[in-house]
């Protein structure tokens, strides 16, 4: 004799489990027979209810219109999608010959434009552009540049330290210069340029940026002075920002070189004639350099009897804000196109 709650339930599916449904009649059946109250589920709380000799029966019952149920709602969730599906696939056919949208072509980053400038005027004077390493030692950040542990020089290159006091972030490029003269061997000239990032523990705002790009330049060869320094400073400038600007050399003071001088160029705003930009002064400094100081020759390999050089450094992004008339340092670093200048798509119409 079959249980009468069973057979209820049977009698339940059979009315109920039709060949068409929707999604929602078909959820609304799960949740009949198999929600907290469904018909199945309750079913096995009536099993304490049942004769011990009919239990296993019982159990058996349940287990057949559970599978029932299930196999049911399985067979007719895919009848759904398959036909939800088709119907997508018949709204959704594609007009190939729609004009396309329009994706804006890509530009070079302005600051590798300008790094690219620059590079270019110095390989057209012989300059080998090269690499150093962003992760750098002691030894050639500092020491070898005549800036030994505990010199107050330090300090103004709040330097990273990545492993106790002898690795670091480069806070300059100059370490590419000692890096340069060893490979030379004492016996090769050299002339180098070498951009690279550099990175120093300030607080970023529109004029300062815990990383940025210098480039660096170091010319090693016999009899080189000041005034070749100049001659090259002068080409560089003038075929950076135009034919009209000047420069000036200031003295100035660095480890490294002696003697050391700053380079201004006539402010590309007014022309030197005076303005915010420049202060009113007319004039802008844009690189450190001097004549490389014989202990860094010496240090590096070189006889600073036989062998002279002129080294020099500057910040790329200090270019670049000028020739672009970028007044903030952070738009270089910010991945939004909007706030970078538009220049140069000759790509797009
Ligand atoms: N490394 C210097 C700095 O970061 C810049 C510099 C000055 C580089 C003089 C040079 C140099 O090569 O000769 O402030």
């Amino acid at each position: 004799m079959e249980n009468k709650k069973i057979l209820e339930v049977k009698e339940s599916l059979k009315k109920d489990l039709v060949e068409q449904v929707n999604e929602k009649e078909l959820n609304d059946l799960k949740i009949k027979y198999l929600g907290k109250k469904g018909l199945i589920t309750e079913l096995n709380s009536e099993i304490k209810n049942v004769p011990n000799e009919e239990k296993k029966e019982f159990g058996m019952q349940v287990n057949l219109l559970r599978n029932e149920f299930n196999e049911y709602y399985e067979s007719m969730s895919k009848k759904l999608e398959e036909a939800e599906l088709n119907k997508r696939l018949e709204n959704e056919t594609i007009d190939i010959s729609l004009p396309s949208t329009k994706i804006p072509m890509g530009s070079p980053h302005i600051l590798e434009k300008l790094i690219e400038e620059v590079e270019e005027i110095f390989m057209s004077m012989g300059y080998d552009v090269v690499d150093g390493t962003e992760i750098e030692e002691d030894k050639y950040n500092f020491e070898m540049l005549n800036i030994p542990k505990g010199h107050p020089a330090r300090d103004a290159q709040d330097t990273f330290y990545i492993e106790g006091d002898e690795i670091l972030l480069r806070s300059q490029t100059s370490p590419v210069q000692v890096r340069t003269m060893l490979k030379g061997e004492g016996k090769t000239p050299i002339r180098m340029i070498c951009p690279g990032k550099t990175y120093r523990r300030d607080n970023d705002d529109a004029s300062h940026s815990h990383q940025f790009m210098q480039i660096e330049g170091l010319l090693v060869e016999k009899d080189i002075s000041l005034s070749d320094l100049k001659g090259t400073m002068d080409i560089l400038f003038k075929r950076l920002f135009g034919k009209e600007v000047e420069t000036r050399f200031r003295p100035s003071y660095y480890q490294f070189t002696e003697p050391s001088i700053e380079v201004d160029v006539t402010c590309v705003v007014c022309h030197g004639k005076g303005c915010p930009a420049c202060k009113r002064t007319g004039w802008v400094t844009v690189v450190g350099a001097g004549v490389v100081h014989p202990n860094v020759l010496r240090m590096s390999g070189y006889d600073p009897k036989e062998w002279s050089g002129f080294a020099f450094g500057f910040g790329a992004e200090h270019l670049a804000m000028m020739k672009y008339g970028i007044d903030d340092v952070r738009t270089f670093y910010n991945t939004d196109l909007r706030e970078m200048p538009a220049f140069d798509r000759e790509d797009e119409e």
